[in-house]
């Protein structure tokens, strides 16, 4: 008998799209012993395995998204509440202040390279901004996202440390920005301690400075492909929203979200791990018609690449705004931004997956 395909057989780092086709045609669940879990690979499947209480987010760690226990409800309403309005606001404002700084930087250049230039900085200086932290430490941040935090944790000793004074200042002396929402949050009825503070400054840094950077990445690189629609884009800025929805369903920055069984589920056994291939189920031909085409205008390219179910993303709509705005400023500052001639940069990584660099001719 010859042993079921593997995430980590040759070739599929650079292209999992042919495994994924295989897994949903003819092993839509399987183990894959290789990589140690169980592969759920249809758009269904996956978020029914998402919405199943019996899976259970990897265990135990210092953020919220971790968190199984009883105060994960609390932590949502509180993330939820904090990232409202105000936090949307707040970063809007970061948001069209930073990229149209990096787009402006670009502006006199022959060639300029999208992710290292624009998609890297624009997600961390705006929630930098956003949190009302020193536009000058953006750098400072900028590192940490990239190397101790990810999208739902990390440690952050470092982070702590340098947090520590603002959230005294902004204990004293409240202001209109995100860090001080934090401080002045009192969910039942208390503030919260200094090290939840810092924890869920570091969930929204990670989320934002990670992943929204490789999605994106992805969305840029979709519209540069396709410059009809990118046209279509510019001459209706409404449609952004969709563009940017699409991108997600054809590249999610996350592919896989694991799961562990609290209980046996048919063939899975008791504290195996599950994983979730956004990625595939974002390509199903049973929920999405011609599924590898990218088309900014499709009616319905569905929500999964947020997850779903309890542990659904509480950033979408910042991740949107930063996306919107990213492009408004792209496509003013740069009226004749287009792809450098050359190859088109594959997109890497199996479980974050983007292009690492997207060369451009700015004008
Ligand atoms: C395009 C950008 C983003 C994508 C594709 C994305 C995707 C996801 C996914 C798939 C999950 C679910 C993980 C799971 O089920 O285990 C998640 C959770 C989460 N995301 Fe995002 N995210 C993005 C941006 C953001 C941003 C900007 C923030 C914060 C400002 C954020 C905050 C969170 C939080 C707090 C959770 C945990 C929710 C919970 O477990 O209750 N995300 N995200």
């Amino acid at each position: 008998m010859t042993a079921p395909p593997s995430l980590l057989d040759p070739g599929t780092e650079r292209d999992p799209h042919p495994l994924y086709r295989t897994l949903r045609g003819n092993l839509p669940l399987v183990y894959d012993a290789p990589f140690g879990a169980w592969l759920i690979s249809r758009y269904a499947d996956v978020r029914a395995a998402l919405a199943d209480p019996r899976l259970a987010a990897p265990s135990p760690g210092p953020a919220l998204a971790r968190r199984e226990d009883g105060t994960r409800g609390a932590y949502r309403t509180l993330v939820s509440s904090v990232l409202g309005e105000r936090a949307s606001a707040a970063l809007a404002a970061g948001v069209e202040r930073t990229a149209h700084v990096l787009a402006r930087r670009l502006a006199s250049r022959q060639e300029a390279d999208l992710v290292a230039e624009f998609c890297q900085w624009l997600p961390t200086a705006a929630v930098v901004a956003a949190l009302g932290l020193p536009y000058e430490d953006t750098a400072r941040v900028h590192a940490w996202c990239r190397t101790g935090l990810d999208h739902l944790g990390g440690h952050r000793p470092a982070l702590a440390a340098y947090l520590r004074p603002h959230i005294v200042r902004r204990r004293a002396h409240p202001g209109d920005d995100l860090l001080s929402a934090l401080c002045a949050a009192r969910p039942g009825g208390r503030p919260l301690p200094d090290e939840a503070v810092t924890d869920l400054a570091g969930t929204v840094l990670g989320a934002a400075g990670e992943t929204t950077a490789r999605a994106l990445a992805s969305f840029l690189a979709n519209l540069l492909d396709h410059p009809r629609q990118l046209e279509l884009v510019r001459a209706r800025p409404e449609l952004t929203g969709v563009a940017w929805a699409e991108s997600l369903r054809h590249d999610p920055p996350l592919q896989i979200v694991p799961r562990r069984a609290l209980e046996p589920i048919g063939p899975i056994p008791e504290g195996a791990t599950v994983a979730c291939l956004l990625g595939s189920a974002g390509r199903d031909p049973a929920r999405f018609a011609d599924p590898d085409r990218y088309d900014a205008f499709r009616a319905d390219p569905g929500e999964l690449a947020y997850g779903s179910g309890r542990h659904v993303c509480l950033g979408a709509p910042l991740a949107r705004l930063t996306a919107e705005g990213g492009l408004r400023a792209l496509l003013t500052v740069l009226p004749g931004l287009r792809r450098a001639p050359g190859p088109r940069p594959r997109a890497e990584g199996l479980i974050s997956r983007s292009p690492r660099t997207l060369p451009v001719c700015p004008r």
